[in-house]
């Protein structure tokens, strides 16, 4: 009897009830003893018998309907309506993602897109891009070297270098990319950072085809409302060289001009670098910050986010 509270499921019930009602069971048992009492006893202790069977039975059938009841309510509990846990399943970095719209928008402009390796040599990195031994750019402080002549590449200007050396004009290509250098990090700085070089080398290209190309691409990529402006700038590979800014529009009507980065026309001495004929052949190049033109989009506000691997962050892109 004590123990039918502790019984939980159908089965153990079952066991029970066989053990005390069964056709083998505790109360059926005393039954057949009857026969071997005194008419007199047989009378008492049937009755007795008749009460325990009866009260074992009521306990029987109420523990039963309490079972039932709550293995009912058990399996309601299970709400099935409800939303499965899921898998989460990741993605690409924003980075990654990134270069692959711009990789796409350039694509459908006639680029293809090369890559150069991360540790680059003196000779792709300065030399053939025109920066000559004293320059400032070239500083042990400025560079992760690794020899005196070996580096971590601090430009993707070097895959210019690498693409040209590889193949004859015309020349049509976008190179993504890691580059490295030793400055102080900061919400807008870090010591590894990416960079989207541009190259477009053939028969008559002018300054034109730059200022329309670099301007297509960020109406592309930012939206039709942007403009573009050049300023004149120097930098050793191009010859004239500027700065590209884009005209960005703040979701509260606000205006800004943003430096993206740096461009101009390939100098001659990079053309001759690499054996073209530069009498013959001229063409642009660029090299635009991918942090800074995803965080602008994005409206991140700390180059550090994007490196910090805090999936709360990753999660949103
Ligand atoms: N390599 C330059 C830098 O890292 C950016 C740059 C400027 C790339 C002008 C170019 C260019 O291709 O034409 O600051």
């Amino acid at each position: 009897m004590e123990a039918l509270h502790l019984v939980v499921d159908a089965d153990t019930l079952e066991k029970w009830r066989i053990r005390y009602l069964g056709m083998k069971g505790a109360v059926r048992a005393a039954m057949t003893l009857l026969k071997e009492l005194s008419p007199e006893q047989r009378r008492d202790f049937g009755r007795l018998a008749n009460e325990v069977k009866n009260t074992l039975t009521a306990a029987y059938e109420r523990r039963k309907a309490e079972l039932g009841g709550g293995e009912e309510s058990r399996r309601l509990a299970v709400d099935v309506t409800l939303p499965g846990a899921g898998l989460r399943i990741g993605h690409r970095h924003v980075i990654t993602q990134t270069i692959e719209e711009i990789t796409e928008i350039f694509a459908r402009m006639g680029f293809s897109v090369a890559y150069g390796p991360e540790v680059e040599d003196e000779r792709h990195n300065f030399e053939a891009l025109n920066i000559p031994p004293d320059h400032l750019a070239r500083d042990e402080l400025a560079n992760f070297y690794i020899t005196p002549s070996v580096m971590l590449r601090s430009q993707t200007s070097t895959v210019q270098i690498r693409v040209m050396e590889s193949q004859p004009p015309p020349v049509r290509v976008i190179s993504p990319g890691r580059v490295y250098r030793p400055d102080t990090v900061d919400a807008t700085h870090s010591y590894m950072f990416h960079q989207l070089e541009g190259l477009y080398v053939d028969e008559g290209v002018t300054m034109a085809d730059l200022k329309s190309d670099v301007d297509q691409f960020c109406k592309a990529y930012f939206g039709p409302e942007v403009a573009t402006r050049f300023r004149p700038s120097f930098f050793p590979f191009t010859e004239p060289s500027a700065e590209v800014d884009m005209l960005f529009h703040y979701a509260d009507g606000s205006t800004a001009w943003l430096e993206l980065g740096g461009c101009g026309m390939v100098d001659p001495n990079v053309l001759e670098a690499v054996g073209y004929d530069s009498e013959r052949y001229t063409g642009w190049a660029f090299g635009l910050g991918i942090e800074r033109m995803l965080m602008r989009k994005y409206n991140i506000p700390d180059i550090r986010l994007l490196f910090e691997n805090d999936v709360r962050f990753l999660r949103q892109f």
